[in-house]
């Protein structure tokens, strides 16, 4: 639905921290249902605080587009480590798969409690930190989608691999659902492999390719997992079994009674790990990739930050307190140009601040002019007031 901006916030105390932008494709944008619907789960979602959720920090426009700003993660999402796992051929340890879904659990769990359904759990909202921090993100966006004019085949792009059974007949998915799709992933961190898989291939267009996966989805027939000699793997095979029962009544009630059950048995199995342990394992296989990134993007923000800001107009208004934005660079690596935007007042009756940002824009290729460091400064003056001394006396002994 997006297209995402790595930006930094300044706080009214002059510190600067940095934040992803989603900019909501112009389609949607324009779609006053659809608009209407983010805004109320966007607000839902900013009021949502845990550790294991990624901060919606704002929902605001811009020349008619719409973006949600949010905490930014650095490291790689689920679907990509296991993209990377499988083409560097690096396994990942079985209480890192446990870990994973244990903090997901906990981050719905507490969700639910809020009277709030993600309806879109899937592993490419899964963010995984190089501190080893494990996120879910994208509360509620997809009910936005669902209440958009926007036809179902893209409503339902990509996700049609993690639908509970009763959402892909179109009913409307309750924290069971989350249960659901929270299985497939436990399913597929087991496996190692989709769980759903179409049978063409390659050879279907994407939208037979959905179309298959949302009748395998509507029809909920599960693989056997297969056997990796773990401790009481009968119990852990029960888990995933109850969590993806066909009919919700049969499922986990919520996502806090499945956590509960994991949790147990990670603890009893001894396959127990920490964040830290799980932060060092990313940085160790995938470092080297992540110097590389964060280099390139901190460059691009260099060169953004010599760039004039645009204006944020906040649609929707979330309970914490607005930060603003400063100039979006892409997270793609060395995209210097993208737009820019900096957010409204905090506050409507707040009074305007006077711009911030030279009247004519500066040249992105002109140096800036540089002040002489004070040691530096008072050494020149000294060496400048030894010369003229020594003028001085030479034109005296003349
Ligand atoms: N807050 C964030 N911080 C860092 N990276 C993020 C953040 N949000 C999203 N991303 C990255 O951007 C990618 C694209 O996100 P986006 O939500 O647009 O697509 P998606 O997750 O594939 O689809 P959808 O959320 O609609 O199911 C994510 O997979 C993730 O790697
Ligand atoms: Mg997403």
């Amino acid at each position: 639905m997006a297209d995402l901006y790595l930006a930094r916030a300044r706080t009214d105390l002059g510190a600067a921290r940095l934040v992803a932008i989603k900019e909501v494709v112009p389609r949607l944008a324009r779609d006053p249902r659809f608009v209407a619907m983010l805004a109320s789960e966007a607000k839902l979602a900013a009021g949502l605080r845990h550790a294991s959720i990624v901060q919606v920090e704002d929902l605001g426009r811009e020349d008619g587009a719409l973006f949600i700003a949010m905490e930014y993660v650095e490291g790689l999402d689920l679907r990509e480590l296991l993209r990377r796992c499988a083409r560097q051929r690096v396994k990942l340890p079985v209480a890192f798969s446990l870990l994973i879904v244990v903090e997901a659990l906990q981050a719905l769990a507490y969700a639910h409690r809020k009277g709030v359904v993600h309806r879109d759990v899937s592993p490419s909202n899964v963010l995984l930190s190089f501190e080893g921090e494990i996120k879910l993100c994208d509360f509620g966006i997809a009910r936005a989608h669902e209440g958009s004019e926007a036809p179902l085949s893209d409503v339902l792009q990509g996700k049609a691999g993690y639908m509970s059974p009763e959402q892909a007949r179109g009913e409307p998915p309750d924290v069971r659902s989350d249960v659901f799709a929270t299985g497939i992933l436990l399913w597929e961190l087991l496996a190692g492999r989709r769980m759903y898989s179409v049978s063409g291939g390659a050879s279907l267009s994407k939208e037979d390719a959905r179309d298959e996966l949302l009748e395998l989805a509507r029809r909920a027939v599960i693989p056997p997992l297969p056997e990796r000699g773990l401790p009481d793997e009968v119990f852990l095979h029960g888990i995933v079994s109850r969590a993806l029962a066909a009919s919700p009544d049969d499922r986990y009630p919520s996502a806090a009674a499945m956590l509960r059950d994991l949790a147990a048995y990670a603890a009893a199995a001894d396959l127990t790990a920490s964040p830290l342990r799980f932060g060092a394992w990313l940085r160790d296989n995938f470092g080297a990739e992540m110097v590389s990134a964060r280099r390139a993007r901190e460059r691009a923000v260099r060169a953004l930050e010599l760039g004039p800001p645009a204006v944020l107009e906040p649609v929707a208004r979330p309970a914490a307190p607005l930060v603003p934005l400063a100039p979006l660079v892409p997270l793609a690596p060395l995209v210097p140009l993208a737009p820019r935007v900096r957010s409204a007042p905090l506050t409507p009756s707040e009074p305007a601040h006077p711009s911030p940002w030279p009247k004519a824009p500066r040249s992105l290729t002109r140096p800036r002019r540089r002040a002489l460091p004070p040691r530096l400064a008072r050494c020149a003056q000294l060496l400048a007031f030894f010369a003229l001394c020594a003028i001085v006396c030479f034109l005296a002994t003349r």
